[in-house]
């Protein structure tokens, strides 16, 4: 009983928390978006000596970006826009808010307004193959960003984190920080990404292939039996199914013993999670280990405050800078850094991609990585 109502009183704090959150990533950049160009040149990404004089000339370069729901492609889409204007190119950013249908018609617009390149994050990968065909025939250089658009030779390069590399890290971190033995057998669930972005495909790849061993030999529990990524993926990345989807799998079958460890695949699913784990009554006493990926501002927090035990950085100045030397590449012919010509077959063509790369992050760590490295100051993480 006693732990029900404290349940219930931790739900609310998490849900003003949430709520906190969101309006911070969708009204004010400022506020909890990383600093842009002067830290990135502190870390590296994009210093003033390596980035060439402007020599945009006012070409347009149009970014489509997924959602503004999610802080990261707030900063990514912030970032495209300071370091292209910062060349000279013209920049029209736009955001489709998950609506598969309203990226095809921003994209077609920015096609029609005499865009001279396009920079694609795409909502759903293989939705765009008409639309990227007009590209092409137009005559339009396209450049994936962040995530692979499929079964299209329309696509130049591609610059991006090494996705399955940040599973890989995810189930690392899992295997190295829990005490697994088939005699004390730990539960675990997995809350995958969106199976419309081949990132989740990777993702799950790398976290699978560092935790299978121990669901073989039994150290590791699935006690939902949902492994398999049809099982496990969420639409959209989506929070509040993930946070239905668990609560769904508390019920049914963790009436009798906790959930030990919440594989989540991105932050804004580990929040769905906390919520899920909140309403049925976990506490600090029997809290699971949660896993993410972004370092949001607020899995930040939560990670400072123990309720997220880690989660994924990725430096999206790093990658911003990445992708305009791709834009420079198609638009001037400069030559793009690319590391990878193997992993990223979109069904049509290989395509050349530059990987940047993933860093887990967690309480020990966060300050060298994430303050240290001008991502967030401490003030904002005090906030
Ligand atoms: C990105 C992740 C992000 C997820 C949800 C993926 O394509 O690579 O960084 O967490 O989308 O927005």
């Amino acid at each position: 009983m006693k732990k029900k109502v404290l349940g219930i009183i931790m739900s609310v704090t998490v849900v003003a928390s949430l709520l906190t959150g969101c309006g911070e990533a969708s009204t004010s950049t400022s506020t909890s978006a990383p600093a842009t160009d002067s830290a990135a040149a502190d870390s590296g990404a994009a210093t003033d000596e390596a980035a060439p004089a402007p020599s945009g000339g006012g070409k347009k370069v149009a970014v489509a970006m997924p959602t503004q729901s999610s802080e990261r492609w707030m900063h990514d889409g912030a970032n495209m826009k300071e370091q292209l204007e910062k060349l000279g190119y013209t920049v029209d950013l736009q955001y489709a808010e998950d609506d598969v249908q309203a990226q095809v018609s921003q994209i077609e617009n920015m096609i029609a307004s005499g865009a001279n390149c396009l920079v694609i994050a795409a909502i759903d990968s293989g939705a765009l193959v008409n639309v990227e065909q007009q590209a092409k025939d137009a005559g339009i250089p396209i450049i994936a960003y962040d995530r692979l658009l499929m079964d299209t030779d329309a696509v130049s390069y591609y610059a991006t984190f090494d996705n399955k590399g940040v599973g890989t890290k995810i189930g690392e971190y899992i295997v190295q920080h829990n005490d697994l033995n088939p005699s004390d057998p730990k539960t675990i669930e997995l809350f995958m990404g969106s199976p419309d972005d081949n990132n989740a495909h990777m993702l799950y790849a790398g976290l699978m292939e560092q935790i299978q061993p121990y669901l073989d030999d039994g150290s590791l529990v699935c006690k939902s039996g949902q492994i398999a990524f049809d099982d496990n993926n969420t639409l959209r990345w989506d929070q509040q199914t993930a946070m239905k989807r668990c609560e769904d799998i508390l019920t049914r079958y963790y009436a009798d013993e906790d959930l030990d460890i919440c594989a989540c695949a991105y932050d804004g699913l580990s929040y769905g999670c906390m919520s899920a784990l909140e309403g049925a009554g976990y506490t600090d006493a029997n809290w699971p280990m949660i896993t993410g990926q972004d370092a949001e501002l607020m899995a930040t927090k939560h990670i400072i405050s123990g309720k997220q035990t880690m989660s994924i950085y990725k430096d999206t100045r790093l990658l911003a800078s990445k992708c305009v030397t791709m834009v420079q590449a198609v638009l001037e012919g400069a030559e793009p850094e690319i590391n990878d010509t193997d992993q990223y077959d979109n069904g049509k063509i290989v395509v050349p991609s530059y990987l940047c790369d993933p860093v887990p992050v967690d309480k020990d760590n966060y300050k060298e990585v994430i303050v240290d490295g001008g991502y967030y100051t401490e003030e904002q993480l005090a906030e």
